[in-house]
């Protein structure tokens, strides 16, 4: 069994992650979905490009959430797992900064808020203790692959490359709310995913545009 780290060494590990999260370039485990086709004409190249910031954006949140939650958690067993979906979502997010790049656009300026905000709010909810920590994952993973079901109906017809990375990521984003659910994940009530959803709406409202 994995001996707890020393709390100062996990502080430094986590300062690590959120800067490489925010700063460097998002190395991926896997190859990107789908080939690098051009979209068909400029509007469709902003309107999915617009659509892939927020979802980088969203991605960079799940960096921070992972992240916070995976520095309390305090069953080893539950780590890992944290820590194997926080690695899942890294190749999300150099796929999605990779087609960001592709579609000759930017992500979010706001990231470094995405990602403290988020790593408060999954530090927080695994201060909560594990059952509401992996509860958390998967009602986050729910909304994300509702979020994801709209962005599917939105992205333009000719954007095959952009559609092929959304729809692994919804097939990844569904097996982690599986797991959690697997590892023990509670039920959360009804205001908190309320205020889940209402947080998460801000973010793509405003990460589509800034
Ligand atoms: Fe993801
Ligand atoms: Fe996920």
């Amino acid at each position: 069994m994995e001996r707890a780290r020393p709390f100062l060494d996990q502080i430094l590990i986590s300062a690590d992650r959120a800067l490489r999260a925010v700063l460097a370039p998002a190395a991926a485990g896997r190859p990107t979905p789908g080939s690098p086709a051009a979209v068909a004409n400029d509007t469709e190249r902003r309107h999915a490009a617009g659509l892939m910031r927020v979802n980088h954006a969203g991605e960079i949140a799940a960096q921070g959430l992972y992240h916070g939650q995976a520095l309390v958690a305090r069953n080893p067993a539950n780590r890992a797992l944290l820590e194997q979906a926080a690695r899942e979502e890294t190749d999300h997010l150099a796929w999605c900064e990779q087609r960001l790049g592709e579609l000759h656009d930017r992500p979010s300026r706001l990231d470094p808020l995405w990602y403290a905000g988020s790593f408060a709010i999954g530090a927080l909810a695994g201060l909560a203790g594990d059952r509401i920590s992996l509860g958390f994952v998967s009602e986050t993973e729910r909304q994300v692959e509702r979020h994801l079901d709209g962005h599917l109906a939105q992205i333009p017809e000719s954007d095959a490359r952009s559609r092929a990375i959304l729809e692994q990521m919804r097939d990844d984003e569904i097996t982690h709310g599986r797991l959690a659910r697997e590892h023990g994940g509670a039920e959360l009530p009804l205001p908190v995913r309320q205020i889940m959803s209402a947080t998460a709406r801000v973010m793509t409202t405003t990460a589509k545009w800034v």
